[in-house]
């Protein structure tokens, strides 16, 4: 099984619609261009993991502002396909994800929030993040079912 972290290209499209299938295709496109863009820039990078070349994970590593929160970079849309949890790949992707944060001049926060109580609170914890907020009721999904939770606001000195 070979393992590889790298940097999501236009053509993972439809690997991430099938990790993100709540969202279109045009949003995930849009998403990924616009990754890419600020990929140049320098303040943006969007990783994905590959098992034997096949895209099976991502996570995006977004730095805030230059003009007040440079040293701030946000995590999101973090996931693993539920076939490949528990292999550490989380695990890979906030490792390479940390070495480029380090990369960079003056960065030291790294930042997330997660829904209060899922699986992902607990292994973020794990991985050294602090919680230092919750805002109950801050997540109401608005699709079928309409589940709260609270949005659990993390962050980790890097
Ligand atoms: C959150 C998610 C990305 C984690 O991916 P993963 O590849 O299974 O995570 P890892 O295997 O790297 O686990 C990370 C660490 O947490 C630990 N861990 C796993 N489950 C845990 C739990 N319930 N409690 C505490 N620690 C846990 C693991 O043991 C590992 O630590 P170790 O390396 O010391 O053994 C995955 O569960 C997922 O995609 N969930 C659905 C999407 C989601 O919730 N995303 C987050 C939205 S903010």
């Amino acid at each position: 099984m070979i393992i590889n972290v790298r940097e999501a290209k236009l053509s993972d499209d439809a690997a991430i619609g099938k990790l993100q299938p709540r969202n279109s295709r045009e949003t995930i496109k849009a998403g990924l261009e616009r990754d890419r863009r600020e990929s140049v820039l320098g303040n943006t990078k969007r990783l994905v993991i590959e098992i034997d070349g096949a895209v099976v994970g991502q996570a995006i590593f977004e730095r805030l502002s230059k003009l007040t929160r440079g040293h701030r970079v946000r995590v999101t849309d973090v996931v693993v396909a539920e076939e490949y949890r528990g292999l550490k790949l989380c695990t890979r992707l906030f490792e390479a994800g940390e070495n480029w944060v380090q990369s960079l001049p003056g960065v030291n926060i790294l930042e997330l929030t997660v829904r209060g109580g899922i699986e992902a609170e607990e292994i973020y914890r794990h991985l050294g993040f602090l919680e230092f907020g919750r805002l109950i009721g801050g997540i109401k999904e608005s699709w079928e079912g309409g589940l709260i939770y609270d949005e659990v606001f993390m962050f980790k000195k890097v």
